[in-house]
């Protein structure tokens, strides 16, 4: 049957609001976001990140409190991302796996103030915890090594199970990373917490912000090339989602997102698991830019943005827009 004009006028159905709502092909909620939040030190502080309008870094308490907002927005989900302060930093990132760490102070207060009404994210990498800004561990020749690297990830990862998060989220890159964190889950007693790896993450230049946000970008020495993938692949993120499924992943991330729907849709394609975008820091920025730069009305473009996820096939997003987003999804 072939279509043709004017038995079939493609604006009749486009000619009205109620019948634009009947044939919307997707939809967006509150429940599809993830919302990323800072974690900084001290009491009552909320503090600013330049270069991401409307986004700080809150201490533990305030952290609490993003919580409770997420849950009344109906918002499913927060991901934790912690400031450490300087002198906690060292070669070797072992704040990562102190029990008392900003992470776990904070994942411990959310689940105080919200119980089991909202999911917690946490990050599993290095970064934040090191003095010279990579993921991992450096050898003598400045080279992520990736087994050494592996080792600490799982001491991280099991203590915040252990401080109660429910979804770990490495984003580190290293090879078999997820297997040996899923293991160790396992021989933990943790047989429900999720694993949402960050499959695909590229060496983007997008992340600018984050690292300001989290303090890692004056330090980094060098990029992130030798384990972050390279923004021309497409056919090894699949391979990488393939292995992280295999090795015990529950869903799997994009990131960044927009420039990497294509990747989305190819994953989705062809593999029955959940994906997730992270819509990042350099994305964030980028709308909030221009919209001050008068290209569009700034929830308008957000908006547009957020639904490109869900037509690609994601389950839901990572972004920094997710309680602006949620309350324009609210009304
Ligand atoms: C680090 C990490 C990064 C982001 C999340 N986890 C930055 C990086 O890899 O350098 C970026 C998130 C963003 O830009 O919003 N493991």
């Amino acid at each position: 049957m072939t279509r043709s004009y004017p038995n079939t006028r493609l604006r009749r159905t486009r000619a009205s609001g109620w019948s634009r709502a009947m044939h919307r092909e997707t939809v967006l909620t509150a429940a599809d976001l993830i919302w990323p939040i800072f974690v900084t030190g001290g009491k009552g502080v909320e503090d600013p990140v330049d270069s991401l309008p409307g986004v700080s870094r809150w201490s533990v308490d305030g952290i609490a409190a993003r919580a409770k907002e997420a849950v009344e927005l109906g918002i499913p989900c927060i991901a934790l991302f912690p400031n450490t302060q300087p002198d906690l930093r060292s070669e070797d990132g072992a704040e990562a796996y102190n029990p008392d760490n900003l992470m776990c102070r904070a994942i411990r207060a959310v689940r105080d103030a919200c119980g089991n009404d909202i999911g917690i994210l946490t990050d599993v990498a290095l970064d934040p915890y090191t003095t010279h800004g990579q993921d991992g561990l450096l050898n003598d020749a400045g080279y992520v090594e990736n087994d050494d690297t592996v080792a600490v990830l799982v001491d991280q990862a099991l203590n915040q199970a252990e401080a109660g998060a429910d979804i770990i989220a490495p984003s580190d890159m290293m090879d078999g990373r997820v297997k040996a964190i899923r293991m160790a889950l396992e021989m933990g007693g943790h047989h429900n917490i999720q694993i949402m790896s960050y499959a695909a993450k590229y060496a983007s230049a997008f992340y600018g912000p984050f690292r300001d946000a989290v303090g890692s970008g004056d330090r980094l020495v060098g990029d992130k090339k030798t384990y972050q993938m390279d923004p021309a692949n497409g056919s090894e993120a699949l391979a990488e989602v393939a292995l992280d499924i295999a090795e015990g992943a529950d869903s799997v991330m994009v990131k960044p997102g927009l420039a990497y729907l294509d990747i989305i849709w190819r994953v989705k394609e062809r593999f029955d698991v959940p994906v997730f975008a992270y819509q990042v820091s350099g994305e964030y920025a980028m709308i909030e830019a221009g919209a001050a730069a008068g290209v569009g009305d700034r929830d308008g473009l957000l908006m547009e943005k957020l639904i490109a996820f869900k037509r690609a096939g994601c389950s839901g997003v990572l972004t920094y827009h997710a309680p602006v987003a949620a309350r324009i999804l609210n009304g």
